[in-house]
């Protein structure tokens, strides 16, 4: 069995039923990314927050339990990819230590009470375990510079697929020219029959 709180049973149960997020913390800052916990009645349960996986949640590779959309639909953060997230929001690089660390970003997670998301997400919560991960997530990319470049890597995929297009038109258009006027030149048939 990985490490974990030697802690009765019955006293993890009670601490993850006030405050999961805030225990998952704990025991992944004090064992690692793997560590056991124990239930009454349900036993011991080996709890995995591996990096890799913790990014899929943001970034949408592994999908939110109950649906809600991926983080990365509309912020950007660092390391979560050479694209770095949308724009809608802001960059979450820094937001693990500017909504208070551990004690500050579990509440803020499980409520996500920002205008623009609290009405996507009250039907689509988080569960504790997504907020934990996700948590963890936010954590590490603490001290890294944000993912600011990313709006010129998108100008520069925009410049090309508009290039392109122009290309694509260029190519196109003179043919299409030449059929349109041939199409409407025979309209003199009018004036022949007044
Ligand atoms: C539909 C777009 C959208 C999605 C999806 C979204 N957010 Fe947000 N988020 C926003 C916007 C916009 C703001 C800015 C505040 C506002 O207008 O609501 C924000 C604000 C935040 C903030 C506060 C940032 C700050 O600097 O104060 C955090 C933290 C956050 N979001 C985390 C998340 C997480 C975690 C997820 C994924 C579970 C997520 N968001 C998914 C749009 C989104």
């Amino acid at each position: 069995m990985p490490p974990g709180s030697r802690a009765p049973a019955l006293v993890q149960a009670l601490r993850y039923v006030r405050a999961p997020l805030g225990l998952l913390i704990e025991l992944q800052r004090r064992h690692g990314d793997v560590f056991t916990m124990r239930f009454p009645f349900w036993g011991e349960l080996v709890y995995v927050a591996d990096p890799v996986l913790v990014k899929r949640l943001f970034t949408g590779s592994t999908q939110l339990a109950d649906g809600g959309p991926a983080c990365i639909s509309c912020h950007a953060i660092a390391g979560a990819g050479s694209l770095g997230g949308g724009q809608v929001g802001p960059d979450l690089t820094a937001a693990y230590e500017k909504y208070g660390g551990a004690a500050g970003v579990g509440p803020m997670l499980a409520a996500l009470p920002f205008p623009t998301m609290t009405p996507i997400y009250s039907d689509h919560p988080l569960t504790a375990q997504e907020q934990a991960n996700l948590a963890a997530f936010l954590e590490s990319t603490t001290g890294k510079s944000p993912a600011g470049d990313s709006p010129w890597v998108l100008v520069g995929v925009g410049a090309g697929v508009a290039a392109a297009f122009l290309l694509l038109a260029f190519a196109i258009w003179p043919r299409r020219r030449l059929s349109v006027r041939r199409g409407i030149a025979p309209t003199p048939t009018l004036t022949r029959r007044r």
